[in-house]
Order: structure tokens, then sequence, then C-alpha cells
């Protein structure tokens, strides 16, 4: 009750800050960034208007203090582009090659691993021991161990995409590789959105080769903002709810069936992304998305930036990551490694 009334305070004061002019200063820009650390679960559920409101706050504090510039090229601009405007694009043109896919799939093979879609200390198993559910995964530091995966956390290319789509320095505050199983009921293949920050970017890199029928990855565009596309669905198949309604009410998994999501939204917006082994997407899983099932095993590994990671600070189960000596050159040469500063 007492911190449900502090959350509520903080709410408030914070949202006036951001209303006042005045308030627009070195100074209170650090009441508000601590303000916000101390926030609760409330604050990513107000309304969108206030929530770009604090994203474009957030914006300016990390660009005043951002010392490293970045060169977007055009192929880079339409990427970016793409996700504002559909909220996905299913390919980034990154290259990650044979070797390297080769050498994480033997990886993942030989290390102990999670019982569960991501890790959790109660789940884990020792290698060779047998999977219950449809998922595996694996811890942060197993993860950041794997030289090709550290790259790509790491990857220019990547980080570049997400600095234009989130408008500042992205921050990774989840990574999370995990196998699927055939045969099995999975909690992830329904039609959901994530919430994980006021804005953040999923990149999604699959291990394995996914088929049409065979662990391909929904999204269904234009679902991750308001935009004109969207706005023409809820006018047409929503009775032309507002947008926040519309947000909370296709928030969770639902028991709408696949037609009922196809007549809502246009069979044409549901995009289907599947593809060769070291392919790589990208989503604002803001967006409704779901997983669906697998014919074959299926390793996938999703790395999320975003803008505080303060909502994930609460999910985190371990910081310590112990890097190889491999490993540890690659991050300390890296200019990015601020990027990873909540998990390494
Ligand atoms: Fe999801």
């Amino acid at each position: 009750m007492l911190k449900k009334i502090k959350n509520k305070i903080i709410k408030e004061i914070i949202l006036t800050l951001l209303k006042v002019r005045i308030f627009k200063n070195k100074f209170f820009n650090k009441i508000f960034t601590q303000l916000l650390n101390f926030s609760g679960e409330n604050m990513y559920y107000l309304k969108q208007k206030d929530k770009e409101m604090i994203l474009n706050r957030i914006r300016d504090i990390k660009n005043a203090n951002n010392n490293i510039s970045f060169n977007l090229d055009d192929d880079l601009i339409k990427i970016s582009r793409e996700i504002k405007e559909t909220g996905i694009c299913s390919d980034l043109s990154v290259n990650v090659n044979e070797d390297d896919v080769k050498e994480v799939i033997d990886y993942f093979e030989k290390k102990h691993f999670y019982d569960s879609h991501t890790p959790h200390k109660e789940n884990k198993k020792n290698f060779g021991d047998k999977p219950s559910g449809a998922y595996i995964s694996y811890d942060n530091n197993t993860q950041l161990n794997c030289t090709p995966l550290l790259k790509l956390c790491l990857n220019d290319q990547i980080i570049k995409i997400a600095y234009s789509y989130l408008g500042c320095m992205p921050r990774l505050f989840s990574v999370n590789t995990f196998k699927t199983f055939p045969n099995q009921k999975a909690f992830t293949h329904g039609f959901h959105r994530d919430l994980d920050d006021f804005l953040w970017l999923t990149v999604f890199v699959y291990w394995t080769d996914t088929f049409e029928n065979d662990g391909a990855f929904e999204q269904i565009k234009y679902t991750h903002c308001e935009n004109k596309e969207l706005q023409q669905i809820r006018n047409q198949k929503f009775n032309g709810i507002n947008y926040d309604k519309f947000y909370n009410d296709t928030m969770g998994y639902t028991d709408k069936s696949y037609d009922e999501f196809t007549r809502l939204f246009g069979k044409k917006n549901i995009l289907r992304v599947y593809g060769k082994r070291g392919k790589v997407v990208a989503a604002d899983t803001a967006g409704l998305h779901r997983g669906t099932s697998v014919k074959n095993n299926r390793l996938v590994t999703w790395i999320r930036y975003g803008v505080t990671g303060s909502r994930q600070k609460n999910y985190s189960y371990e910081k310590k990551v112990d890097l190889n000596s491999r490993n540890k050159i690659i991050f300390n040469q890296s200019k990015f490694k601020n990027v990873l500063e909540d998990i390494l």
C-alpha cells in the first residue's frame, strides 16, 4: 500500500517536472533521472503521450552526455525507417558467416543450461541432463563467453540501427539464447506485447534454419505505436477506440483465435519471418508478435537494446560475468563498451 502511494507521488512529480518549462535544466534533469530510477512499474503503463514525454527527456539527457558520433549510411537509415514505420525489419543484412554459426551451435551444445525459456537458478541443469519443457536457455556468463555472440552484441551495424531507432545511445539490457523443441506447448505462441522499457529494439539471431511452418516468428505490422495505418485498423475493426485503450486491450495473451487476428488486422499485415541460419531480424516487440511451433530443434538469440534498462533491473538474476581472455580483448577494444554496462 505504502509502495503504491510512493510510486503514485513519484509519477506525479515526474510528470510535473516534464510539463513545466522552468524545470528543464541540468539540475532538474538529475532529479528526473533519480526519480525515474526509484519509480515503480506504473510508469510503464502511462498514456502514450506521457510515455513519449518521458522518452524525449531521456533522449535529451543521454544525447547531451554522448560523445560517440555516428555515421549512418543510407542503408541503415532505410532499415531504421522501416522499423519505425512498420515495427519490424525482417533482414538487417548483418553478415553472420557460416563459421560463426557453426561455432555458436557447437558451443551451446556442450554447456549447462536452464530448463526454461529464460534462465532461472532453480531450473539449472547440467550438460547431458534431459530437458523437460519446450525450451532451454543459458545464463549471461555462458552466453557472453561465446565469441561470435559477444561480437554481435557489440556489432557496429546493429548498434547504429538501435541508436537510430531509439534516438539515443542504446543500452543492452537482455540477451537470451534459447533452444525450442518440437511437440511441446509453448506459452509464447499467442500474440502478445512485450513491455520492457519506454522504447526498445529486439534483435533476433537465428542459429538454425527456420521455415514458414517450422519456427517462424510473426509480428503484426503497425501495432508497435500510433500511426496512420493503425488508426485505420482501429477505426474499421475496433469501433474507433483510442490508441491507449487499444494498446491496453491488446496487451496480453488473449484467447482470440488466429483467424480472428487475421480478420482484425488483415492477412497482409501479419508478417511471417523465417530464413537461413545466420539471419538477423529486428523488431519493436511492443508490437503484437508471437513465436510459432517448431518441427526441428531451433536455436535463437534475442538481444534487446533499450533507453533506460530500469524495468529490467528488477529481473536481473545475475550480474557476475567473467569473460575469457579472448572475449575480454574484444570487449575492451570495442568503442561500444558502455552499451553493455548493465550486463557486464
Ligand atoms: Fe514476446
